[in-house]
């Protein structure tokens, strides 16, 4: 195997029960790519970032994440990982909250100031970090969640949905650090369901009805579907998928 590689799926099924969710996923993702998964609510995204964190276990195919299968739970401190429902601790501070997960992923005790004061300052949390999570609005939730996923400089970022509750200028200077991060080696896999977002990306999969109905690099998908946006190849890509 490549040691560039940081993510493989090969022909993954998924689902939950008789639901059959995800049909036939295949993506490989390199070492300082950047990966946008967009599709409609329900199509799977979801879905496949959890198989791939190894928080579902493949029902077919195989998913190997930094050069092992997964599931595998020693994998998961290697992983910034920032979930589509926040999970945080509401009776703590953002402080305590970044503390202790970075404590989790293993980041040594006299590093973590450091760290969470990179992370809080890409996402504009410093003034609010000694109040109490139950005190902050939607979006400062998601950004303190999007901070925790950075805070112990992973080698492989998934963040689903990261872009929700965030303003236009904060995003600007979240995809600022994502490019950062992506030069310096780190791959990143998210999930959204902004244009704009998949546009800043090195590639895209769009799944539609659990299946990837176009896959490839934004400027590439726009030449072959001969249109100057990245909704119009999805909305193309979902005809073709209906016209089979
Ligand atoms: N834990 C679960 N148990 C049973 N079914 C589930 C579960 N999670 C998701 N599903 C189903 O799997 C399908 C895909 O859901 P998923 O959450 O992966 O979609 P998504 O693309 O992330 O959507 P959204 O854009 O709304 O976040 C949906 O039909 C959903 O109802
Ligand atoms: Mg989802």
């Amino acid at each position: 195997m490549q040691t560039n590689q940081a993510v493989q799926v090969s022909a993954l099924t998924q689902g939950y029960g008789k639901q059959i969710v995800l049909k036939d996923i295949n993506l490989t993702l390199n070492h300082g790519q950047i990966l946008a998964l967009i599709g409609p609510s329900g199509a799977g995204k979801t879905t496949l970032v959890s198989t791939i964190m190894g928080m579902l276990r493949p029902r077919t195919g195989q998913v190997s994440v930094l050069g092992q299968a997964v599931p595998n739970r020693p994998l998961l401190a290697k992983i910034g990982f920032m979930a589509q429902t926040d999970a945080l601790y509401e009776s703590l501070t953002g402080a305590e909250n970044l503390t202790f997960f970075a404590k989790m992923q293993g980041v040594p005790h006299a590093q973590i100031a450091k760290q969470m004061a990179y992370a809080a300052n890409v996402v504009n949390l410093q003034p609010a970090l000694k109040q109490p999570v139950k005190d902050y609005s939607g979006g400062m939730k998601r950004r303190l969640s999007l901070a925790i996923a950075l805070i112990s400089q992973p080698q492989l970022l998934i963040l689903d949905e990261p872009t929700v509750g965030i303003d236009p200028e904060l995003r600007q200077q979240v995809w600022h650090e994502l490019h950062r991060l992506a030069d310096q080696g780190v791959a990143i896999i998210l999930t959204t369901h902004v244009m704009a977002d998949a546009e800043e990306a090195d590639t895209l999969l769009m799944i539609r009805n659990g299946t990837a109905i176009a896959q490839g690099t934004p400027a590439q998908l726009k030449a072959d579907y001969q249109t100057d946006s990245i909704e119009a190849v999805f909305l193309a890509a979902g005809r073709q998928q209906d016209a089979h």
